[in-house]
């Protein structure tokens, strides 16, 4: 019976897109509402980008289900650690040069292409004089067995041991196996791997022409900084890989392959940053995103906001007694009651910088603190917003540390932490930072700071929309939200975000 259903009985969805794609059950409980499947595989885009925690992974997951399962096509996902791995087997020990990087990238996803194209190839591999058999020739001339082998290392031994160890541990094994062959093999390894470019890329478009489709994805690229050199850019780094992907992708385009291209995963405010570095970014990936972006304002009723869409699915779907419920009756169900006169999805909404992370978040921890419950009752989620406060500034100051600006974002927010006000003007904070300034080595400029600050949502604008006798009706403009200004309006007064605000004890 529906009614003995029980908030611990429910599953709304695991934080880490990477967790949840374990379940055997994911793609039934994968929101496909939104379109973005289809929008990035059947166009000539190859980004998907989206602020931290919107599903950029999940989705990734999911292109691999469904590509994995059509006829001819393999799918697979990369992560920083493959290009690592790459870079120490085809550089040995020395660093990447600057002007060599488009090189290198071109060379990285060719290899990888040409290995997963051999991976679904069963017959012409064997048979002499086949694009394919000259193509794993190739590999095995260039990689002999025991190093290629390597590719595939096993991360359960390293897990514990700090990145340096990994580091040192990975250069050590492919060192001894690199002496190893060194007497065995003496053509291909010993040349460059750049003076073997063309003849790569002629053969893995040789083999794909021939009915092969292969999409690959690269994930979870946000650190590769250190890994490129002391004095080369991060950010050129990503915009040379861009441009080498766009190149590939026409390149697989002429081929006559529908269902092939390279993929790769960004974090949106990475993109917003790679602008300052190149001219030419901005071009690149206009046009060639699928952008991840949860804020819709075309609701009418609760259960239709594209967030609570997605929880619904996945409760209807692991819920037996719930699946032949429709949305709206399964929403009155679990949200009887308003939370201060708002809906449920749009309390959520204010507490959250509106991704699916954070509202599964703290649904997650009503349902840990509330396991017998059967609906969400707007006390629970009180009883739980400091938790989930202390949770939510974690993550943004998790979000926060890949930049190159960290340091001076935590000064930022510990600005806005001292200040301990939950709405200001322009003029109130410069007096107290101008004050304690010695505080703050690191904010140069404070309306720099507040404009970074407005852009990740942790201040926002506000305004009176319209003067009442009792009681004032305010407007706010979020800069994490696309319908607000880019940058904060400083003769408007700020407030903090309400989701940091039990952290910041305001
Ligand atoms: N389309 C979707 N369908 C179902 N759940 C989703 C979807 N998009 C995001 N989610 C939820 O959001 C969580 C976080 O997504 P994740 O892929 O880890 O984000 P990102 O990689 O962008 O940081 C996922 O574990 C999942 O529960
Ligand atoms: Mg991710």
């Amino acid at each position: 019976m529906p009614n003995e259903i029980k908030l611990k009985d429910l599953f709304v969805g695991d934080i880490d897109g990477e967790v949840e794609s374990t379940r055997e059950d994911f793609e039934q409980l994968f929101y496909t509402k939104n379109s973005k499947f289809n929008h990035i595989i059947n166009s000539d885009r190859f980004i998907i980008s989206g602020r931290k925690g919107t599903g950029k992974t999940i989705l990734s997951q999911y292109i691999f289900k469904q590509m994995n399962k059509r006829k001819g096509v393999v799918c697979k996902i990369f992560t920083r650690h493959d290009f690592k791995l790459q870079q120490l087997i085809d550089l040995q020990h020395r660093s990447l040069q600057r002007d060599e990087i488009n090189h290198f990238w071109k060379w990285l996803f060719l290899i990888q292409l040409g290995k997963s194209i051999l991976e679904i190839d069963r017959i012409n591999k064997w048979i002499p004089f086949t694009s394919e058999y000259k193509l794993k020739q190739f590999y095995s001339e260039k990689y002999p067995e025991n190093l290629f082998r390597l590719n595939e290392y096993d991360t359960s031994k390293t897990q514990n041991t700090t990145l340096k160890g990994q580091k040192k541990l990975m250069r050590d094994t492919i060192g001894a196996s690199i002496e190893d062959t060194h007497q065995t093999n003496k053509s291909f390894i010993k040349t460059e791997y750049y003076e073997l470019i063309s003849l790569l890329e002629k053969m893995v478009l040789n083999c794909m022409k021939k009915n092969k489709d292969s999409v690959l994805i690269y994930d979870d690229l946000d650190e590769l900084e250190d890994r490129i050199g002391e004095d080369s850019s991060y950010y050129k780094v990503l915009i040379s890989m861009l441009e080498t992907i766009k190149t590939i992708n026409l390149e697989i385009k002429k081929t006559g392959r529908q269902n092939s291209k390279i993929i790769v995963v960004l974090r949106s405010d990475i993109i917003d940053d790679l602008h300052k570095y190149s001219s030419n970014s901005n071009k690149l990936t206009t046009g060639s995103k699928t952008d991840l972006y949860w804020i819709s304002k075309n609701y009418n009723k609760p259960e239709e906001h594209p967030l609570m869409e997605m929880l619904l699915i996945k409760i209807k779907n692991s819920v037996p007694a719930y699946k032949g419920l429709d949305n709206s009756s399964l929403y009155k169900r679990l949200f009887p009651r308003k939370i201060e006169n708002k809906e449920v999805i749009d309390y959520l909404l204010n507490y959250s910088f509106g991704r699916p992370r954070d509202i599964i978040r703290f649904l997650t921890l009503v349902m840990e603190s509330f396991p017998n419950e059967r609906s969400f009752h707007p006390s629970f989620f009180k009883e739980c917003a400091q938790d989930y406060s202390k949770w939510f500034y974690n993550e943004l100051e998790n979000e926060i540390s890949i930049s190159k600006d960290k340091d001076f974002l935590l000064d930022s927010l510990r600005l806005i932490n001292d200040l301990k006000k939950r709405t200001f003007d322009i003029d109130m904070i410069e007096d107290f930072f101008l004050k304690n300034q010695q505080n703050y080595a690191n904010i140069t400029d404070l309306k720099l700071s507040l404009k970074k600050l407005y852009k990740y949502g942790v201040i926002g604008n506000s305004w009176i929309h319209r003067r009442r006798p009792n009681k004032n009706v305010y407007h706010y403009a979020w800069g994490y939200r696309d319908d607000a200004d880019n940058e904060p309006n400083f003769s408007q007064s700020f407030v903090v975000h309400y989701g940091l605000r039990k952290f910041f004890s305001l």
